[in-house]
């Protein structure tokens, strides 16, 4: 009995000592969606159940820690949260400034009462370095962004396409679909997306268009949770200096009935709703007035003979209603090759660029039109447009 009571005695020791080092860590991320004028959402995963805040300071110079800085919490209906996948809406901030944020976390120890919580120790939980993010601002002169699309969890091919680059000229980082095959598993997104080059994704917008093979899998319906947007849906609208985007969902590719979806989509209905949805958006001044419109789905709305179903569909529905609202280009990607579709060739009055699974695609326009470069995984020039001498 003294055995079992010295064995019991050890464990309980070991237990305890292992709580008194429960500090919060990042298993996966800090990455940011969501980013608007006035805030962005900072997102990232803990081992442990943590409760956690983010501080805001702006980019000026100033040390961190020379006063108070606002803090943010992951809220859900007046109530700060604690979890192991933390979601912290950033309000307040002014238009095109730059803001570092820093996470500080504590480890839930005892929840188990409703009128007090046990933690371990708070420290800072983020990266050595400060992170530092740049609202958007629809008066900025110029708007530049960088896409990869159909990487498909191939993650030397992300570190190759993304090596190099200067986030810092950048307004956001374009995901145009099809980063993963499916998400079948919870955390495929964050290990397999924001979590391959973390020190890279923690320090730049991520604008996320959701692919058909986002919409596969047993956890897919989790996509919304990890990549937040200003609607709350997976299509939106939003602006940066002259570009007015319309960042749309084209569904799975195949009808709703295709036996591989066992019964598990409606996409009909979805692309109905969302085409409603853009015909009252278009209508807002922030898009309508912008000298510059860009649609982006990763499905491109073309149309040849060899077209599936929902390709044809998104020709034949979303492309009259984007022509008549002055679209001037779709970026997409999908077919895994570089292909330009010239205004007019199927139904549409804009250029369609379907980015290679093996090109970033750089972007930058300002009031008097927009110029695209793409650039393989050794770098190399492949292709180049320019607005003002589009065919
Ligand atoms: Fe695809």
């Amino acid at each position: 009995m003294k055995k079992i009571f010295l064995t019991f005695s050890v464990l309980l020791a070991a237990v305890c000592s292992c709580k008194a080092d429960n500090y919060p860590d990042v298993k996966y991320g800090p990455w940011v969606q969501n980013v608007t004028e006035t805030g962005f959402t900072v997102m990232w995963e803990s081992s442990l159940k943590n409760f956690a805040y983010v501080e805001i300071a702006p980019n000026d110079g100033t040390p961190f820690e020379l006063c108070d800085r606002p803090r943010f919490y992951n809220v859900i209906a007046g109530r700060r949260i604690a979890d192991v996948f933390h979601s912290v809406k950033v309000t307040g901030l002014e238009p095109g400034k730059e803001y570092r944020y820093r996470i500080y976390a504590k480890v839930v120890e005892n929840d188990d009462s409703a009128y007090g919580t046990d933690y371990g120790p708070e420290r800072r939980a983020s990266a050595s370095q400060d992170a530092v993010i740049r609202t958007l601002d629809h008066d900025a002169p110029e708007c530049r962004f960088f896409m990869l699309n159909d990487i498909h969890g191939n993650k030397e091919k992300y570190n190759a396409l993304v090596n190099g680059v200067d986030k810092a000229v950048f307004d956001f980082f374009l995901m145009n679909g099809d980063m993963v095959s499916d998400i079948n598993e919870a955390d495929v997104l964050q290990s397999k997306v924001f979590d391959v080059v973390p020190k890279f994704t923690s320090g730049i917008p991520i604008v996320y268009t959701r692919g058909n093979h986002e919409t596969r899998g047993r956890e897919a319906h989790r996509f919304v949770k990890f990549c937040p947007t200003p609607t709350g849906l997976t299509y939106f609208m939003f602006r940066q200096g002259p570009v007015a985007f319309l960042v749309l969902d084209g569904g799975e590719d195949k009808p709703d009935s295709a036996p591989e979806y066992s019964g598990t989509v409606e996409f009909d209905a979805f692309r109905k709703a969302e085409l409603e949805w853009i015909r009252e958006t278009v209508k807002d001044p922030l898009f309508a007035d912008a000298p510059v419109k860009v649609a982006v789905m990763h499905i491109p709305a073309l149309r040849t003979p060899g077209s599936w179903y929902a390709q044809a569909w998104l020709n034949e529905n979303f492309v009259p209603v984007l022509n008549d609202v002055g679209v001037g280009l779709m970026l997409s990607g999908h077919h895994h090759q570089h292909i330009y579709v010239k205004p007019e060739e199927c139904g549409n009055s804009f250029p369609i660029i379907a980015n290679d699974d093996t090109d970033r695609l750089e972007f930058e326009a300002d009031a008097d039109g927009w110029r695209i470069r793409t650039y393989d995984m050794s770098g190399t020039q492949t292709h180049a447009y320019d607005s003002t001498t589009i065919e």
